[in-house]
């Protein structure tokens, strides 16, 4: 059903507890758009990013473009100038999906957000031409804001859709683990066309073991049985997938928030990946690394169909090179 946009802003307030504890973050406040501003667009209505001026336009257009060619932390070196890809984000506010979009982004690979709330994208993206990034509004709990138009020419859907393991005012709304990790994923998945060549949904180490300690502390209220229940919809759905498993995640969500501030993300010493199967490993991975993963293995042939966790530790990291992922994923085969 189409709904109107509401103008109000994000509630500037910490997130108390993660799936995996880690330390209090903010979400940005974002300035109010002028009153013409998407006040008659309805929850499954493209709005491109380009129709309001973002905070600091040229700036972060600038420094798009001198990152594309010099920025080393989303290097750019083995990317096409464009893409016949149209990649659908879902969860594109969040830690992870704000740097996959960024990387999209820079890789001139044209993308799709599906957003609670749109005027996030302006905040976190700036303007970019409507070809390049376009966004919807839709929340992944109602089926009725989950329109086929949204999936219109999308080739491939990263999905990176969570809230907190325990509950916090993230859960506002009943935006519970429940909602989000099970009945949001079902939703999506049911409303995905079969035509997608790749669906890469996010999801975390424990899943099969969330009755076992330390894993059932986590699972106190569901989190990691809801979220396996969304990967098994996924799995079963006929649809080309690849699960990312992530392990607790580090660097950002980052808080000064703009294209600018993403484009610079880098995995600090963390940039080398461990890739596992079989939910036996157990740590800490870099956001950005899971971005990386998730937008690597949409080319990567023999990762449709499989499930990896995801890790990342001190040294050198494949950075954006795809013969050294392709290699990574490689290494867990027949295991
Ligand atoms: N934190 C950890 O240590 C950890 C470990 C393993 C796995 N994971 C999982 O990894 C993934 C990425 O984590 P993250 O920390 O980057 O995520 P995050 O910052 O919590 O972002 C979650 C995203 O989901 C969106 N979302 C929430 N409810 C939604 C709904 N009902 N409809 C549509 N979108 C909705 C949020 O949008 P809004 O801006 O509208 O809220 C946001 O874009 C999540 O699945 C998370 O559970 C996390």
């Amino acid at each position: 059903m189409a709904s109107r946009l509401s103008f109000i802003p994000t509630p500037d307030f910490p997130v108390q507890v993660d799936i995996f504890p880690r330390p209090s973050q903010r979400f940005p406040c974002f300035t109010l758009p002028p009153s013409n501003s998407y006040s008659t667009v309805s929850s499954s209505k493209a709005i491109s990013s380009s129709r309001r001026e973002p905070p600091a336009p040229s700036a972060v257009k600038e420094e798009l473009i001198q990152s594309a060619s010099s920025e080393p932390t989303h290097d750019s070196k083995t990317t096409p100038s464009s893409s016949s890809k149209l990649v659908l984000v879902v969860g594109a506010s969040g830690g992870v999906g704000q740097l996959v979009v960024a990387s999209l982004l820079n890789r001139n690979i044209k993308s799709r957000l599906l957003l609670r709330d749109p005027e996030k994208a302006i905040t976190l993206f700036g303007t970019q031409d409507e070809d390049s990034l376009q966004v919807f509004k839709g929340d992944t709990r109602k089926p009725e804001d989950l329109d086929p138009s949204i999936f219109e020419g999308v080739t491939h859907v990263i999905c990176c859709t969570g809230t907190t393991a325990f509950p916090s005012r993230r859960w506002d709304g009943d935006n519970t683990p429940e909602r989000v990790d099970w009945e949001g994923v079902r939703n999506l998945v049911s409303a995905m066309p079969s035509s997608l060549k790749r669906v890469v949904l996010v999801s975390s180490v424990g899943v099969t073991k969330f009755s076992e300690l330390p894993w059932s502390i986590m699972n106190l209220f569901g989190v990691l049985k809801f979220k396996r229940m969304g990967e098994d919809f996924l799995r079963n759905s006929g649809l080309p997938f690849t699960i990312i498993r992530a392990g607790r995640l580090t660097d950002g969500p980052y808080t000064s928030y703009d294209l600018n501030t993403l484009l610079k993300a880098t995995a600090g010493q963390r940039r080398a990946v461990l890739i596992g199967q079989g939910d036996k490993l157990v740590g800490e991975v870099s956001r950005l690394v899971v971005a990386e993963a998730c937008i690597q293995a949409l080319d990567i042939e023999f990762t449709e169909g499989k499930i990896y966790e995801i890790n990342s530790v001190e040294g050198e990291g494949p950075e954006s090179d795809p013969q050294k992922w392709q290699e990574l994923f490689k290494t867990v085969e027949g295991h």
